[in-house]
């Protein structure tokens, strides 16, 4: 993936002995297609050298705002100008305070000050002691930062370098790569809440058996993960499926169809947009039993009978405010063949008004998908593309669909 193809970070460092992980930061963010111009505090020097943020970033590593490199000798307003963002990480207590009071004494704190704050936002991932983290000063400044306008990343929570536990730990570099490509999306979805189903659920037969599909769950994360960065709260109600939940998604587990229409209940109440992916499976055993089943000597299989599991979607859909489309519902269809044909009468007969069909058996466990929009002024080819990449463009689709809904 590229998602920061094109964008130019200042990475800043201050003194923090996180300094260690901006390097890992610099490689995942030049990984994701940005280019990265680190600039240090004489702080941040204590930590980690110039010399291996250089090497890493490939570009001239600044610390001082007397660096008479520039041939204006005006680095802050140069490597201000040309960010697309400044990332301080980690950002120190101290560094957080003297932000606050726009402190112009090193070549960090100018660059800050002289970034024009329409164009050029500031996000900061603060590290420190987690009694510093605590302290009401460090609360109060962080609050005045973001009444700024500072994007803050929070803090990460566990062991300490100084040995105790607690919050402040700078986020790890994964952690704050997906913030940062999040920041850049757009945000469409911001003040609805988002409910997804995604993966397979799994029908007990006996307490050692079942069955289940071989859908993977990525789809449903995929889009998870995009409502969340379009600026949604996202609920994400998961079958039996080992993926990591998407940053800032709430999750909740389950394993039968009958456990995850249970939660999608609950959650429905205040969510504002429903989004099927899971793959629910149709039927369940009539019988399970609470012993495992053993052979019988016979030969023969046991007589397994099955009943029809709930249409999680259909009932969303079909409910007073799926009706309205308060609850605005969008379905999946995993087709074998004839996928529009197949999608539209899915979509009429399920009563969603948005209906996206893919072929099952090229999609499942895949990293990449082929979608068709189908609803009711007609169909649209979405073309192939990663999971995510197709999450975000369907995003910005149901976006679009709810604005009228969101207008009256
Ligand atoms: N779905 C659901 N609950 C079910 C079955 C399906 O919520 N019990 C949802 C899926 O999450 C998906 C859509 O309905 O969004 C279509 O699922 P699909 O498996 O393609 O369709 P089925 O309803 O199972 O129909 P068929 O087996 O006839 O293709």
């Amino acid at each position: 993936m590229n998602d920061l193809a094109g964008k130019h970070i200042v990475l800043g460092l201050t003194g923090g002995i996180a300094c260690y992980k901006a390097a890992e930061l610099c490689r995942a963010l030049l990984k994701e297609g940005a280019t990265v111009q680190v600039v240090m505090t004489a702080a941040a020097e204590q930590f980690i050298t110039p010399v291996t943020m250089q090497a890493l970033s490939q570009r001239t590593v600044y610390g001082s705002q007397w660096d008479p490199r520039a041939p204006n000798n005006m680095l802050h307003i140069n490597l201000s100008r040309e960010a697309d963002a400044i990332l301080i990480a980690p950002c120190s207590a101290d560094f957080m305070a003297r932000l606050l009071h726009g402190r112009a004494d090193d070549l960090l704190g100018l660059m800050c000050l002289a970034r024009p704050l329409d164009t050029v936002p500031l996000l900061i991932a603060p590290a420190m002691n987690r009694e510093m983290w605590a302290h009401p000063a460090t609360q109060r400044n962080m609050a005045q930062l973001i009444a700024d306008g500072t994007t803050i990343f929070g803090v990460g929570s566990g062991d300490q370098a100084c040995g105790e536990t607690g919050d402040g730990r700078m986020l790890e570099p994964q952690e704050l790569l997906d913030d940062v490509i999040a920041f850049f999306q757009p945000k469409t979805l911001t003040g609805q809440h988002v409910l997804v189903t995604a993966g397979p659920t799994y029908e007990a037969i006996d307490p050692v058996r079942g069955i289940t599909n071989l859908s993977s769950g990525k789809m449903g994360f995929a889009m998870a993960r995009a409502a969340r960065e379009a600026g949604a709260e996202v609920t994400l109600v998961a079958g039996p499926v080992s993926l990591a939940t998407p940053r800032g998604v709430g999750r909740v587990d389950v394993r039968s169809a009958l456990d995850m229409l249970q939660a999608v209940q609950e959650k429905a109440a205040t969510a504002t947009v429903f989004i099927a992916t899971a793959a629910v499976a149709d039927w369940r055993p009539a019988h399970a039993t609470d012993h495992k089943i053993k052979k019988d000597g016979s030969g023969s299989a046991p007589n397994l009978s099955f009943v029809e599991n709930p249409d999680i979607l259909a009932a969303m859909a079909q409910s007073p405010r799926g009706q309205s489309q308060a609850l605005y519902c969008v379905g999946f269809a995993a087709e074998s063949h004839d996928l529009l044909a197949n999608a539209q009468a899915k979509r009429l007969r399920k009563g969603a008004p948005l209906l996206v069909g893919n072929i099952g058996p090229a999609t499942f466990g895949q990293d990449d998908n082929a979608l068709l929009l189908v609803d009711a002024l007609g169909v649209k080819d979405m073309g192939r593309a990663s999971k995510l990449v197709l999450a975000r463009k369907l995003i910005a689709e149901i976006a679009a669909r709810i604005k009228p809904r969101d207008k009256k």
